[in-house]
């Protein structure tokens, strides 16, 4: 049965839901996501159109930090609602005349998804018609290496992202997953991370005598994690 306009399904993945998959056309040849990501750690992110101020100082930036995101098994993947040929037109334009907070000359080697039909943005949750009907707001999706959705952000168009956060979470989630622990607000590598809510009074008592964990009171436990083993544990090592 064919949907017509108002009927067309728009569905908005959770934390915690594996990455809804797809194959698309990119610019870097055809993906199939999260298969093809299996074993890395994904961020995939939409910006609104290609040609745009905003959009263009996010890839510049996103491209300057890509190897930085390599160096801990994350892999970038962005998303428009363009055809290919604007993708490819917009990121050589970027590279032979684009200059912006010293960056110039940025190649951006990531794929860039062709999402004209909206195919990929309406299974994400990346058009949010209040916003704009027809354009991607800024999504970003944060997908583990079993393709499973851990965290994501959205921004309206007007706002361009924060991708010192970006890496951040990337950086606290894999600290969670490898240590087992929680991380606090503003957490960076080298802060005290937290040891999730006792689940019984034994574990309350014996948390509160532990001489390696300090506690505020029982619910709120923290211990030291340095700096050099998180990044030693998250940093690959070739
Ligand atoms: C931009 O990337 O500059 C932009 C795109 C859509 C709406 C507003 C700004």
């Amino acid at each position: 049965m064919e949907l017509n306009e108002e009927q067309v399904i728009i569905t908005m993945p959770r934390i915690g839901d594996p990455a809804p998959s797809f194959s698309a056309v990119t610019t870097q040849g055809n993906i199939n996501f999260p298969s093809d990501y299996h074993g890395s750690w994904s961020i995939l992110f939409s910006h609104p159109a290609d040609f745009t101020p905003v959009c263009t100082s996010e890839f510049m930036t996103f491209a300057s930090l890509e190897t930085k995101f390599t160096a801990v098994n994350c892999k970038l993947i962005g998303l428009s609602i363009d055809g290919l040929y604007s993708h490819i037109a917009w990121l050589r334009t970027i590279k032979e005349k684009i200059e912006y907070k010293g960056m110039k000359d940025v190649e951006i080697t990531f794929p860039l998804i062709e999402d004209i039909t909206m195919n990929v943005a309406r299974k994400y949750g990346m058009i949010q018609p209040n916003e704009d009907s027809t354009k991607a707001v800024r999504a970003v999706f944060f997908v583990d290496p079993k393709g499973v959705i851990r965290a994501m952000i959205y921004y309206p168009l007007s706002l361009g992202r924060n991708f010192d956060e970006l890496y951040r979470v990337i950086v606290a989630l894999q600290t969670s997953d490898a240590f087992d622990v929680a991380t606090p607000a503003d957490w960076q590598p080298g802060d005290d991370v937290i040891i999730g809510p006792a689940g019984s009074c034994g574990t309350a008592k014996n948390r509160m005598e532990d001489a390696d964990i300090e506690c505020q009171d029982w619910f709120f436990c923290t211990k030291k994690l340095s700096k050099e083993l998180v990044l030693d544990t998250i940093l690959n090592k070739e």
